[in-house]
């Protein structure tokens, strides 16, 4: 297993839109095995393809308090969604920053596990949001372009200026 690296907002490669995965092989089953140990060592509680540079469609979450509740979605598909919630956001992309965003309270999503099997989940709380986040990633957007323009210039500027300080 390897750690890899996670792109750094504002990347412009977060905003490849991911393709859909033809084939679920070895390959892919590695990537995930890395994906989880990269997201379990951050540590986070959920990661997009697109966040490590593979613009494929799989996310990998764990939302449980032991982190051992390890879920993969391979072409995730949101069937249904109700409600509307609003829950303070953070991003292994965009490190330090939390904001309040608003999303569906529940969902319904549609996707094949790493052997290729399809499933679907209905999704509340945590798991809700985190799966409309990661799959924000996959389409290319990250969650602080939610937000107001301002507040996207305000931390742009912030992570700038974090990351002068650290070099
Ligand atoms: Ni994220």
């Amino acid at each position: 297993m390897a750690i890899l690296p996670i792109l750094q907002y504002p990347d412009e490669r977060l905003h490849k839109v991911a393709k859909k995965v033809d084939k679920i092989d070895d390959a892919i089953r590695k990537l995930v095995r890395d994906m989880a140990e990269t997201m379990y060592s951050a540590p986070g509680v959920g990661l997009a393809a697109t966040q490590v540079d593979k613009h494929i469609r799989l996310v990998v979450l764990d939302v449980s308090d032991m982190h051992d509740d390890l879920k993969v979605f391979i072409n995730p598909e949101l069937v249904s969604s109700q409600g509307e919630k609003v829950n303070e956001e953070g991003c292994l992309s965009v490190p330090g920053i939390y904001e309040n965003v608003s999303r569906a309270e529940r969902v319904s999503v549609r996707a094949l596990d790493e052997h290729g099997k399809p499933f679907t989940v209905e999704a509340e709380g945590l798991l809700a949001v985190c799966i409309q986040h990661e799959i924000d990633h996959l389409n290319g957007r990250v969650f602080v372009e939610h937000l107001s323009h301002l507040k996207q210039t305000r931390i742009r500027a912030k992570l700038k200026k974090h990351k002068r300080e650290i070099l």
